[in-house]
């Protein structure tokens, strides 16, 4: 079975085809990342506009990676939400007009849930790609965390889960990308704030970690610390504009700054993943979405956890449309309802 999937739901305009559930086929993945660097973020209007000119380029690509054609294809996958609304039509109106024109079923698949997809391919003949140990088995705990998600979930089967916790106010992503901004990195800000902390001494500085109930996270708290230690060790007062912080901070407390945040935050992931695993027993891990390409993260996780913990390769953590045609080929292996080409439509605040 195969099945072609395309996201689109923020800044990345990606399409993959994936055999089986399992078996990545091609991967292609466009990004206007570029553009929005001077703006420090996403401009949803750029976004979609690019969208708009390498989406058929980037199908087209696919395809001719795969070295295959429209007569293998058995069903498209589109991410139908969460995202931004005129990048999430780009991908939904392209899909419904190819499963029109090549009288193929259409599957609408929500973005979070194909993070966690990711981890249940395992081989490929394309070069560059590392695949986990193992597949998940359930009972597995998800945990989702990117630039608009951070949430914990128990999956006991394909399709049933139970929401342990998430995010009352920032997403882990967000905060990555706010504390960029205030020491002057560039955009996108998880992957420069990463590389600047290998420089900088974690026990630096004593930041604090939210106490939320239950599972749920709040990174918001732990932004506005880094804030507050910026401006003090720059000399200046809280109403001094924060774009202009990292001038008056010397490269060695930048550095000290981000791998201090850097640590608390995911000391903060592995506290609450701990008690999850203690409280529910599952059998693996999965840990899923663009902050999960985060090498710290994906290392302390792996010593800590008393289970098995399965990340896709870091290509396939930030958004691509692997996950997607994952997802799909798992949708439609049980049997879940398919779409309407002619009438589906996005949802931008989709939560799972
Ligand atoms: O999953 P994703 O590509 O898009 C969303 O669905 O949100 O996640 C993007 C987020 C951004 O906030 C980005 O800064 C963060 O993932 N990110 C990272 C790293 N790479 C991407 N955060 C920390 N460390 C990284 N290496
Ligand atoms: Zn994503």
């Amino acid at each position: 079975m195969r099945v072609l999937g395309i996201e689109s739901s923020c800044d990345e305009t990606g399409a993959a085809i994936v055999d089986d559930g399992t078996h990545l086929l091609s991967n292609v993945v466009a990004s206007s990342m570029e553009l929005h660097a001077k703006y420090g973020g996403v401009v949803p209007e750029i976004a979609a506009r690019v969208q708009l000119e390498t989406i058929i380029p980037v199908i087209e690509g696919t395809f001719k990676q795969a070295e295959t054609d429209w007569d293998a294809i058995d069903a498209i996958a589109v991410t139908y939400g969460a995202g931004l609304g005129s990048s999430l039509l780009v991908g939904v109106l392209t899909a419904r007009t190819l499963a029109i024109t090549h009288n193929k079923p259409l599957m609408a698949s929500n973005h979070v849930l194909g993070h966690i997809y990711a981890s249940f391919l395992s081989s490929t003949s394309l070069p560059g790609y590392r695949f986990p140990a193992q597949s998940p088995s359930f009972p597995f705990l998800a945990v989702i965390l990117s630039g608009g998600h951070s949430q914990l979930v128990l999956f006991s089967n394909h399709f049933e889960y139970q929401i342990l916790g998430r995010t009352q106010d920032d997403a882990i992503g967000e905060a990555f990308d706010k504390v960029a901004k205030v020491l002057g990195l560039p955009y996108p800000g998880g992957p420069s704030v990463a590389k600047l902390a290998t420089q900088g001494d974690p026990t630096r500085y004593k930041l604090p970690k939210a106490k939320m109930p239950g599972y749920d996270f709040s990174f918001s708290g732990l932004k506005t610390a880094v804030l507050r230690l910026a401006q003090s060790q720059a000399g200046v007062g809280y109403d001094f504009p924060s774009f202009r912080l990292s001038e008056r901070l010397s490269e060695a407390q930048k550095a000290d700054i981000a791998a201090s945040f850097e640590y608390t935050a995911v000391d903060t992931v592995l506290d609450r993943v701990k008690t999850a695993i203690q409280q529910y027993n599952p059998s693996c891990v999965v840990l899923a979405g663009g902050v999960a390409s985060n090498t710290l993260l994906r290392e302390t996780l792996t010593s800590e956890l008393p289970c098995p913990l399965i990340v896709p390769d870091p290509k396939l953590c930030t958004d691509n449309g692997a996950m997607i045609a994952t997802l799909g080929s798992w949708q439609l292996m049980h049997k879940q309802p398919l779409a309407d080409p002619y009438s589906l439509s996005i949802s931008p605040n989709l939560s799972m």
